[in-house]
């Protein structure tokens, strides 16, 4: 099966966790929006949902869905990641909606997260960890973080990426194994910087879409 196949299974999967009625958090990225595309071939059309971007606030709005703003928590968020480990820590901001997703996840009852399997990881060496910083100061900003000892660049070739919060986003290389929990702390004690795409305890369930069509469940609740 392919990668797309694997989304679509997935998405499936999560419908089974939704009510009608009940307020819910949307992540951003492509999983996100083929769980969309499911959700409303079934209905669900009495649900309220907090987007976590402008372009799921859009998708949502043509598809007839009610989208609210965050006022307090949300019954269920769902959203995918770009690298998960089996203990549920997740690289997230591939898209870069990593702020909004950050605070949707953590004012949720409960956090889904849908993957295919190549976003597993044993660990996360070699891969880029979004951040987010303001543009205001981001030269200095990305000096600070570059005398962490780390290497970054500016997201964006021709110009820099613009977030929806209208920030810039620098992706850290993960040079070494086990330092990310580290790092992040520290990028994060750094004026101008917004957030990083570390996601700690902001997972509860995670469902991966497997190549053999199945659907594993790695749970922290029942
Ligand atoms: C956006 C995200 C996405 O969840 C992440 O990039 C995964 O996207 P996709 O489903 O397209 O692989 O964090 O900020």
């Amino acid at each position: 099966m392919d990668q797309l196949g694997m989304k679509i299974n997935v998405s499936r999967e999560a419908l089974k966790y939704l009510d009608d009625n009940i307020l819910l958090g949307m992540g951003s990225g492509t999983t996100v929006e083929i769980f969309i595309e499911e959700m409303s071939k079934v209905g669900f059309k009495g649900l309220r949902i907090v987007p976590s971007s402008r372009r799921i606030d859009k998708i949502l709005r043509e598809k007839g869905y009610s989208v609210v703003e965050l006022e307090d928590k949300c019954d269920l968020y769902i959203d995918g990641a770009d690298a998960v480990d089996r203990e549920l820590r997740m690289i997230k901001g591939g898209g870069g909606a990593l702020t909004r997703e950050k605070i949707i996840a953590y004012n949720s009852l409960k956090r889904i997260i849908i993957v295919d399997e190549t976003k597993m990881r044993e660990n996360f060496e070699g891969i880029y960890l979004p951040v987010e910083i303001l543009v205001f100061s981001f030269k200095s900003t990305m000096k600070r973080i570059r005398d962490l000892g780390l290497n970054i660049r500016l997201r964006g070739q021709d110009s820099p990426f613009i977030t929806d919060n209208g920030n810039y986003i620098v992706d850290v290389l993960i040079e070494s194994k086990s330092h990310l929990e580290d790092i992040s702390r520290k990028i994060k004690e750094i004026p101008g910087v917004i957030e990083t795409g570390f996601f700690k305890d902001l997972a509860d369930t995670v469902l991966i879409g497997k190549r053999d069509g199945g659907v594993e469940k790695i749970s922290k609740i029942s």
